[in-house]
């Protein structure tokens, strides 16, 4: 097979925005505790906080991180997380089936925030509760001092104010697994006026509305319609969650799942810029695609619920194979391609719960095969994401019909210029022949190949490097080519 890309700096969309490596962390399963959190781990530092785990995030090159649910949210007491730890309460969470201690609370995950350098993006609870604890939180995190809210974070030991800027106003709440779950109309009334108080006590805010769980909502695109008539001048972003899987072995609907992302991406700019429209507005809202992964959901949802109420059970630790990882190097392209519209996005989640990183409680941390077109992306996309004119042989997908076989991006930044590129073909190499005429007489700086035989190979705590990136080995300079395995994800450095 021989596909073809054209690159020019000319055909720019937007800059990369470093908000699109953003991840999550939710009270769920082993995310907080074992996972971020594991006071006596040999690596644990004084606040309890792995190092292990911060070294990996650091080197997974996250930018924002979403805290703390997800479903979790929408039956939370964020006052339980706060003030001395042996006087916090345990407490059901309904969401997970389990007991939550409330040993980690805002507060410490702050603090994990500074230490693994990222920007906290804090979900708010529209579900059980509204206004008032959504006002008494955005005080006690960001208002300097002077008020019995600020003061108590100061006496809880943060004197500075946590400044926290992203606030999603709920989670999921079109769902009706969501404690608290609303209609549209219900939930744009509550999330609009709650943002209209937040804005009155903090300027600096960045706003997200819960759009829909999936594309398969029976409410998708009415929902966010509704929702944005209610909000559209109160919030700046607009949610997009979706989860994809490989099902009944059909791998080439799988490695297309990007095609229901594009779709997803497109329905809802055009959804909210027809709101615009009728409000005569020439504000735009932008996308936060704030969940986004692959996740074995079907089995999750065969599998018993806990019994009783375990703390931090093992759930959702998808155990991610090198198919997977191409996927969803597939899933992460077609955000930087929407980049002028998508301009946050949070993979779900960070740690041991449908995470890139994995660790043994009191063992080691490890590297999921999901790690490396993440960390790849993140470490190489800069300066501004560029459109790429490709031709491409297809084949035909039971879920998406005929897809083209090659599926990339392209970023530049001064001298690099970087392609991101997916090989969808279950079984032949692409030959991809790349025209960079535009860019004068650049070379292949280097290139790598996440691949190999076993497309169902994963990574384990013995094996770590089982599947990571390699150089690969099939490059031509004149002209410039390059051999793409099938089922692989590849990044092609141009300079
Ligand atoms: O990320 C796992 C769960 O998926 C989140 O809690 C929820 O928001 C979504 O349904």
């Amino acid at each position: 097979h021989e596909a073809h890309l054209t690159i020019d700096p000319a055909f720019r969309v937007a800059p990369v925005r470093r908000r699109t490596f953003g991840t999550f962390v939710e009270h769920l399963g082993r995310c907080v505790y074992t996972g971020i959190y594991e006071p006596g781990h040999p690596t644990a530092d004084a606040d309890g906080f792995r190092r292990d785990v911060l070294d990996l995030t650091r080197e997974l090159g996250v930018s924002t991180v979403r805290y703390p649910g997800g479903n979790f949210v929408s039956g939370y007491r964020w006052e339980d997380g706060i003030g001395p730890v042996a006087e916090r309460p345990r407490r059901l969470d309904l969401a997970w089936h389990s007991t939550e201690t409330n040993e980690v609370g805002v507060d410490e995950f702050v603090r994990w925030c500074r230490k693994a350098g990222v920007e906290p993006m804090m979900a708010l609870n529209l579900g059980t509760r509204g206004i008032a604890e959504a006002l008494d939180l955005l005080e006690y995190c960001n208002h300097p001092s002077g008020t019995t809210l600020s003061d108590l974070r100061i006496a809880n030991g943060a004197k500075e104010p946590h400044g926290i800027r992203m606030w999603c106003l709920g989670n999921e709440m079109d769902g009706t697994w969501q404690t608290g779950h609303k209609t549209a109309r219900e939930y744009g009334r509550l999330a609009a006026e709650t943002a209209r108080a937040m804005r009155t006590m903090d300027g600096e805010l960045e706003l997200v509305a819960c759009g829909s769980s999936s594309s398969s909502m029976p409410t998708f695109g009415a929902w966010e319609a509704t929702v944005l008539e209610e909000t559209y001048d109160v919030v700046d972003y607009v949610s997009c969650h979706a989860y994809y899987e490989e099902k009944d072995g059909d791998l080439a609907s799988f490695l297309a799942c990007s095609t229901d992302m594009e779709y997803f991406i497109s329905s809802v700019v055009a959804t909210a810029d027809s709101v615009g429209a009728r409000l005569k507005s020439r504000k735009k809202i932008n996308l936060s695609f704030d969940e986004w992964n692959v996740w074995y959901l079907s089995r999750f949802q065969a599998a018993e619920p806990p019994r009783d109420w375990p703390v931090a059970p093992p759930l959702l630790e998808d155990h991610y194979h090198l198919a997977d990882a191409v996927a969803f190097g597939g899933l992460l392209i077609t955000l930087l391609r929407n980049s002028d519209r998508v301009t946050s996005a949070s993979l779900a989640q960070l740690v041991n719960v449908i995470a890139p990183i994995m660790t043994s409680p009191g063992g080691s941390a490890w590297k999921q095969t999901t790690f490396h077109p993440f960390a790849q992306a993140s470490r190489h996309a800069a300066g501004d994401v560029l459109r790429v004119e490709t031709t491409s042989p297809s084949h035909d997908t039971k879920e998406y019909g005929e897809v083209p076989l090659l599926h990339a991006v392209a970023t530049h930044s001064g001298d690099e210029t970087v392609i991101f590129a997916v090989n969808r073909s279950t079984d032949e190499p692409l030959s991809l022949e790349i025209d960079a005429r535009s860019l004068g007489g650049v070379r292949i700086v280097e290139a790598t190949t996440l691949s190999g035989p076993d497309v169902y190979a994963r990574n384990t705590a013995e094996a770590p490097d089982t599947v990571a990136p390699r150089p690969n080995p099939d490059i031509q300079h004149d002209p410039l080519r390059v051999l793409l395995p099938p089922v692989s994800w590849n990044v092609i450095r141009l300079g």
